[in-house]
């Protein structure tokens, strides 16, 4: 690729401005921004208004711009974007989670048909070199297991409760007004976000192209002063866990649950806004990577660093889809989980929540509510209708 990297950047919202100020700040890198497309007409602006326009076509059709940088919160506009980008011979970076893992096969195809890189280490877990590293660094390695949290809002969120016994209501507000939420922040509490980013890391760790919807996720908003009281007496904080692993009959589990963290887990000291990613693999065996999971710097930052590896002409091999292994994703596995739930339920409810377990260790209860812990097939809590009650909250533990 000419070294001279001419940009078309679109959004210039949290991250798009996070990037403008990274690349204004960097010397060395031979990247300039040639248009900014946005969508809002009424939106004032505190760069150069000549910069701006408000139709894509400005970027995707001009001959000067050799890379697209996209940086919206619209994963449907994103795809057409990115698609239309990769088409037409353009390089592109993005930071967009949701649109890379819906349709990342489909994209891993377009860049080969059309001989153009797609580069998206910002979309997962910001500015923590994750995807590269798993590319680059453990390409031959056994890799057996990534997990940790992938999701900064939340663990903003879950942070504030537990260091600063605020409420989830005003830590979600904060973790808004600071930038780390999503434009739709039931992606982040929810598990979705951190979910789509796992469905990433699965590509690059196992060599497995699945959609989102394949495997399970449950979020933290459902939890509550019983789950926090609970979590204190055992030593524990809350976090949102991401995880995927090779199982013993070599199939690959994957999820995302709110997990009991204690105090020698490497993850229980993550807090605010990082991210905390373990991967674990035979021979290098730990190893612990720790970063700013959002926020428009940290994340600016990884975009820039795509936009510098295209000036080597970087782009990803999928080197563990090409070892063929043929890995599978599987749902039938056993864990040990946490549940809690409110005691209005009945007491008829309440025995079919103890037949969802396949062993259970403890329980309690009192008259506002109860828990049992103890293991259950994952299948159980992908297909129960125990998860649509609003109530209830389920932890691995
Ligand atoms: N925020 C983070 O910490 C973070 C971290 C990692 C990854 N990401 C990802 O980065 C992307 C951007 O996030 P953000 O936080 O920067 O979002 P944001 O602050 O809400 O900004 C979104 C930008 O996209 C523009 N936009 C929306 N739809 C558009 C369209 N159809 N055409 C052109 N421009 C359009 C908006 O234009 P207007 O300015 O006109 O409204 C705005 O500038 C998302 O995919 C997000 O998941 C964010």
């Amino acid at each position: 690729m000419n070294k001279n990297l001419k940009l078309g950047v679109f959004g210039f919202g949290c991250v798009g401005q996070g990037l403008y100020q990274v690349l204004n700040n960097t010397k060395g890198i031979k990247a300039e921004i040639v248009k900014i497309c946005v969508k809002d007409k009424n939106k004032s602006r505190n760069v150069d208004l000549g910069l701006f326009t408000f139709d894509k076509d400005e970027l995707l059709n001009n001959p000067d711009i050799n890379v697209i940088v996209e940086l919206i919160d619209d994963a449907d506009a994103a795809y057409e974007i990115v698609k239309a980008a990769l088409i037409s011979g353009k390089a592109v970076v993005t930071a967009n989670k949701k649109m890379v893992a819906e349709h990342l096969e489909e994209l891993y195809e377009l860049q080969i048909k059309y001989n153009t890189p797609l580069l998206y280490e910002a979309s997962s877990c910001a500015s923590i070199p994750i995807i590269r590293n798993l590319e680059e660094y453990y390409d031959n390695d056994l890799l057996t297991k990534v997990e940790g949290i992938f999701n900064g809002s939340s663990n903003y969120i879950l942070s504030q409760i537990f260091n600063k016994n605020q409420s989830f209501n005003a830590s979600l507000l904060e973790a808004q007004k600071l930038g780390f939420a999503e434009s739709d922040p039931y992606l982040d509490i929810s598990g979705l976000d951190s979910k789509f980013k796992l469905t990433i890391i699965l590509a690059h760790t196992f060599g497995l192209f699945v959609k989102p919807e394949e495997f399970f996720q449950i979020g933290i908003e459902n939890i509550n002063e019983y789950d926090i009281k609970f979590a204190r007496e055992k030593g524990c904080k809350i976090k949102l866990n991401a995880f995927c692993y090779k199982s013993e009959n070599d199939e690959i589990n994957a999820g995302v649950l709110p997990s009991f963290i204690a105090k020698d887990n490497p993850i229980y000291n993550v807090d605010d806004e990082y991210n905390g990613v373990l991967i674990q693999s035979i021979f290098s065996e730990n190893q612990f990577f720790v970063g700013k999971g959002a926020g428009g710097l940290p994340t600016g930052s990884a975009v820039l660093s795509d936009i510098s590896a295209l000036t080597y002409d970087y782009k990803y091999e999928y080197k563990k889809l090409n070892q063929k292994e043929n890995l599978i994703l599987s749902n039938d596995f056993k864990m040990k989980i946490y549940l809690r739930y409110l005691i209005d339920k009945s007491e008829a409810n309440k025995k079919s929540y103890d037949d969802l377990f396949i062993e259970i260790k403890e329980t309690y209860q009192n008259s506002d509510y109860g828990y049992i812990i103890g293991e259950i097939n994952y299948n159980q809590l992908v297909t129960n209708y125990v998860l649509n009650n609003k109530s209830n909250f389920i932890a691995t533990i």
